[in-house]
């Protein structure tokens, strides 16, 4: 047998076939290490991410202060528990809310828990302030949203795939059309509504940026009728788009903002949800928690990934790569027969195939383009994702824009 480190890429993937529950289709390529905005695979070949393990990777691989924070604090103490407290959580608190202008944070680990989280503060608030009465609290969501993988978020998933034969669902969700004011209104003027759960850019949908001036109205009309607006930031949230927050290119403040990903800078898994007072103290001892939730390792790793972020200016350099990315890019599709149209703010752009949603063409050009040394994915159907670490220069982006654009050459019809 081989001894992990010096295996080949098939003997590994041909691992995770054997031994691993087939619940994701990687691309075929194996990866051992990561620095900034490259990875290598296990041959040693070298790559541009332009994935960024979904955004969680922002501040770049293995960055020197978070890998440092993490082995500091891994070597002096890892895990209390809630039960007791640590020293390194209430800075942390501290911090953070200051860092993004709340009065509390909640911290979790996933994605997925802290939207969990954020619904279940958003319920208890309906029920406690609001004075809706006992189980009938109703969440507005969007056609298309992701928010994670657990049975209550699925259930007002409308992706068949993450959905179908996982029931019996979660009831108390509303789902309306995403960047619809009018289905907006419509429904938050329903009784017992107490609150609207939106990715500011659908991220796993394929990066659909809503219209101008959406967000604001829909804070707008969530004020207007005594609801929360909870801003699920996961996936744009930690400078991707340009701006620190995705809500911030129109100003919008939520009521609750859910936070992960690249609050580690992907180096450990760390979320938060974020409130006001008269918010956040609806939940009192015992009502909720996790027992990695609040770490001393998390805290002192998101500090570290945070202050990467100011340091660095990597909202300033996600949005002016960005709009370098998007001309590029749209320069080529005006004469393109394979790629039509490329959208997205900051570093979270997708690129529409010119073909089926249920070709296969979008995976091939990823193939392609991981032959050509840069690697990204489809995100449904016929759109690849473009979301490379923050940390990126302007020489390197040009060179993945000829990259892109050589490899979309070799589909032309
Ligand atoms: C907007 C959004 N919310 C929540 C999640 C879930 O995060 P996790 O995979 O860490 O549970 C994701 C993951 O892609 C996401 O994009």
């Amino acid at each position: 047998m081989t001894a992990v480190g010096t295996a080949s890429s098939k003997e590994m993937m041909h691992l995770e076939e054997e031994y691993g529950a087939h619940n994701y289709h990687p691309l075929p390529v194996v990866l051992s290490r990561g620095e900034g905005v490259y990875v290598w695979d296990v041959e040693g070949k070298k790559y541009y991410d332009f994935l960024s393990a979904y955004s969680a990777v922002n501040q770049g691989h293995c960055h020197p202060r978070i890998i440092d924070a993490l082995v500091n604090q891994a070597k002096t103490l890892t895990l209390t528990s809630r039960a007791f407290f640590n020293d390194q959580l209430g800075p942390y608190e501290k911090f953070i809310t200051e860092y993004f202008s709340f009065d509390k944070v909640l911290p979790m680990n996933t994605g997925a828990e802290a939207v969990e989280t954020a619904i279940k503060i958003c319920r208890k608030w309906a029920y406690e302030k609001k004075g809706i009465s006992e189980e009938a609290a109703v969440i507005v969501v969007c056609d298309g949203n992701f928010h994670g993988r657990t049975t209550t978020i699925i259930s007002f998933s409308n992706d068949d795939n993450a959905k179908k034969n996982f029931g019996p669902y979660t009831p108390g969700f509303v789902s309306v059309p995403y960047d619809n004011l009018d289905a907006l209104s419509e429904a938050l003027s329903q009784k017992n509504v107490a609150g609207f759960l939106v990715e500011p850019i659908q991220g796993e949908a394929g990066v659909y940026v809503p219209a101008d001036g959406y967000l604001t109205k829909a804070k707008q009309l969530c004020e207007e009728n005594g609801v929360l607006f909870i801003a699920d930031e996961v996936q744009t949230g930690i400078a991707r788009t340009g701006k620190l927050l995705a809500v911030a290119h129109e100003n919008v403040t939520p009521d609750i903002l859910i936070l992960g990903k690249a609050l580690s800078g992907g180096v450990y898994p760390v979320s938060a949800v974020l409130a006001n007072n008269e918010i956040m103290n609806v939940i009192k001892p015992g009502q909720h928690g996790s027992t990695f939730g609040g770490n001393p390792l998390a805290a002192a790793v998101a500090i570290a990934a945070l202050e990467v972020v100011t340091d660095e200016k990597l909202a300033e350099n996600a949005d002016r790569l960005g709009k370098l990315f998007r001309e590029k890019l749209a320069e080529y599709i005006a004469t393109s027969n394979i790629a039509t149209l490329v959208r997205g703010k900051g570093l979270l752009n997708a690129v529409v195939i010119n073909d089926t949603e249920d070709s296969s063409t979008a995976w091939d050009i990823c193939v392609a383009l991981k032959d050509n040394g840069l690697l990204a994915k489809p995100t449904h159907g016929n759109i690849i994702r473009f979301a490379p670490p923050l940390v990126m220069t302007e020489e390197q982006l040009l060179d993945c824009t000829n990259i892109i654009i050589k490899t979309f050459k070799q589909f032309e019809k």
